[in-house]
C-alpha cells in the first residue's frame, strides 16, 4: 500500500451502533486530501483528521459548480475482512467525470490507493450488522479564487467516508415511481454521463414533485422528445418484457452505473437475452397494461436493486408483478450482495481486500 503521510486525530468520535445507521449522516475520523495546481500537477496526498475546509467566498466551485464525485462501498464480510466493490471501475468513472468537467487528468492508480489507505486507517468504522457498509465519497472541486467562468487552474481532491445502514431492513421492498413529462435531467451533449453536482441540482424539482404526488422517485425521459426512458433518480433502470431484459443504452445522457454493468454481466453469464436499446414509455406502459411487463427495477450502489411495484405516467398507474419483487430482481440482489460480503464466488474479481491498518 502507498505510504501516505498520516496525521491521526487526537479526538476519535464514538462509533455509532450499527442498528441506528442511516445514509450519509455520520462521517468517520479521517479524510484524504490532495491538491492540484497547474504546472505542479497533483501533489501533497495526505490523510488528516476529518474536519471543515475553509474557502474564500469567490472560490469558483461555489459559483459555477465545477465539481465531480463518485460513490462506492466497502463491506465487512462474514470472515471479518473488508472488501471494496469494483474500486477500479469507480476510479475510472471518476476520471471520466473529470474529463467531461474540464478537469486535469486523474491518476487512477493514486485514486485507488487513496481508497485503500483511508479505509484501512478508519477500518474500525466499517459496520458489522447485515446489510451495512462504509460509503466512500471521492470528490474534486475547483478552487480558483475569481469570478470568471473558466475551467479552474487549481483543484482539491478529498475522500470522506460514512458508515451506512442497511437499505432494506425488512427485505427488498418495491417502490412507486413516476415517469415525468415535465422535468428533464440531461440532454445529449450535456453533462448526463458525468457524476457532477449540476445533475443532482437538476433533479431536485422533479423529485420534490414526484414525492408530492405520492411516488418515491422520478423516472426521467429523454430531454428532447420526452419519449424514451433515461434513468430513475439516482439509479439506472431495467425491465423484463417476455424473455427480453431491456435497459436504455449509454448514449450520453445517463450515468454508466457500476451496478448496471454488474447486473448486465451477471444476466449475460446466466444466458439471459439482455438488450441495451432505446425504449419508449408508451411501450412500457402498454406492456404493463397487457401484463407482459414482468419486472422492472432500478440499479445503484445505495440499494443494489430497487424493484418497481408501481409505475405512474400521465395520471395512470400500472402495477408490476402484483407489486411484489420479481424473481430476477431478487436473484440479482442475492448474487451481488453475496459477492460484496464475500459469501459467494466472485468470478469477475469485482472485490478487492482492503489492507490491514498499519501498526
Ligand atoms: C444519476 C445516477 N444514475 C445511476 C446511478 C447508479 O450508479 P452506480 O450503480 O454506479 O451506483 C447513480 C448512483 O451512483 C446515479 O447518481
Amino acid at each position: 500500500m502507498a505510504d501516505f503521510p498520516i496525521t491521526r486525530t487526537s479526538q476519535p468520535k464514538p462509533k455509532p451502533a450499527d442498528e441506528g445507521l442511516a445514509f450519509g449522516k455520520l462521517l468517520t475520523d479521517h479524510m484524504f486530501l490532495m491538491d492540484y495546481t497547474e504546472g505542479k500537477g497533483w501533489h501533497a496526498p495526505r490523510i488528516v483528521p476529518y474536519g471543515p475546509i475553509s474557502m474564500d467566498p469567490a472560490t469558483t466551485v461555489l459559483h459555477y459548480g465545477q465539481a465531480i464525485f463518485d460513490g462506492l462501498k466497502a463491506f465487512r464480510g462474514a470472515d471479518g475482512r473488508v472488501r471494496l466493490f469494483r474500486a477500479q471501475r469507480h476510479a475510472e468513472r471518476f476520471a471520466r467525470s473529470a474529463k467531461i468537467m474540464c478537469m486535469p487528468e486523474l491518476p487512477v492508480d493514486l485514486i485507488r490507493e487513496s481508497f485503500d489507505a483511508l479505509v484501512s486507517v478508519d477500518q474500525d468504522w466499517v459496520p458489522r450488522a447485515p446489510g451495512t457498509s462504509l460509503y466512500l465519497r471521492p470528490t474534486i472541486i475547483a478552487t480558483d479564487v475569481m469570478l470568471g467562468v473558466h475551467p479552474a487552474h487549481s483543484y482539491l481532491y478529498f475522500l470522506i467516508l460514512s458508515p451506512v445502514g442497511s437499505y432494506y431492513k425488512e427485505g427488498v421492498k418495491p417502490v412507486r415511481i413516476l415517469a415525468s413529462d415535465t422535468h428533464v435531467r440531461a440532454v445529449k451533449g450535456g453533462l448526463g454521463e458525468a457524476k457532477t453536482a449540476a445533475n443532482y441540482a437538476a433533479s431536485l424539482a422533479g423529485q420534490r414533485d414526484a414525492e408530492a404526488a405520492g411516488y418515491t422517485q422520478v423516472l426521467y425521459l429523454d430531454g428532447v422528445q420526452r419519449k424514451y426512458l433515461d434513468e430513475v433518480g439516482t439509479m439506472n433502470i431495467m425491465l423484463r418484457i417476455g424473455d427480453e431484459v431491456i435497459t436504455p443504452p449509454l448514449a450520453g445522457t445517463i450515468l454508466d452505473g457500476v451496478t448496471r454493468n454488474s447486473a448486465l454481466t451477471l444476466m449475460r453469464d446466466w444466458g439471459l437475452r439482455v438488450t441495451e436499446r432505446p425504449i419508449t414509455i408508451d411501450e412500457v406502459m402498454q406492456a404493463g397494461r397487457d401484463g407482459r411487463l414482468q419486472e422492472m427495477w432500478g440499479t445503484g450502489t445505495a440499494a443494489v436493486v430497487s424493484p418497481v411495484g408501481t409505475l405512474g405516467y400521465r395520471g395512470e398507474d400500472v402495477t408490476i408483478n402484483g407489486g411484489r419483487t420479481g424473481e430476477l430482481t431478487q436473484k440479482l440482489y442475492d448474487t451481488i450482495t453475496g459477492i460484496q460480503y464475500g459469501r459467494g464466488n466472485d468470478p469477475h474479481n469485482w472485490t478487492s481486500l482492503v489492507p490491514a491498518p498499519r501498526g
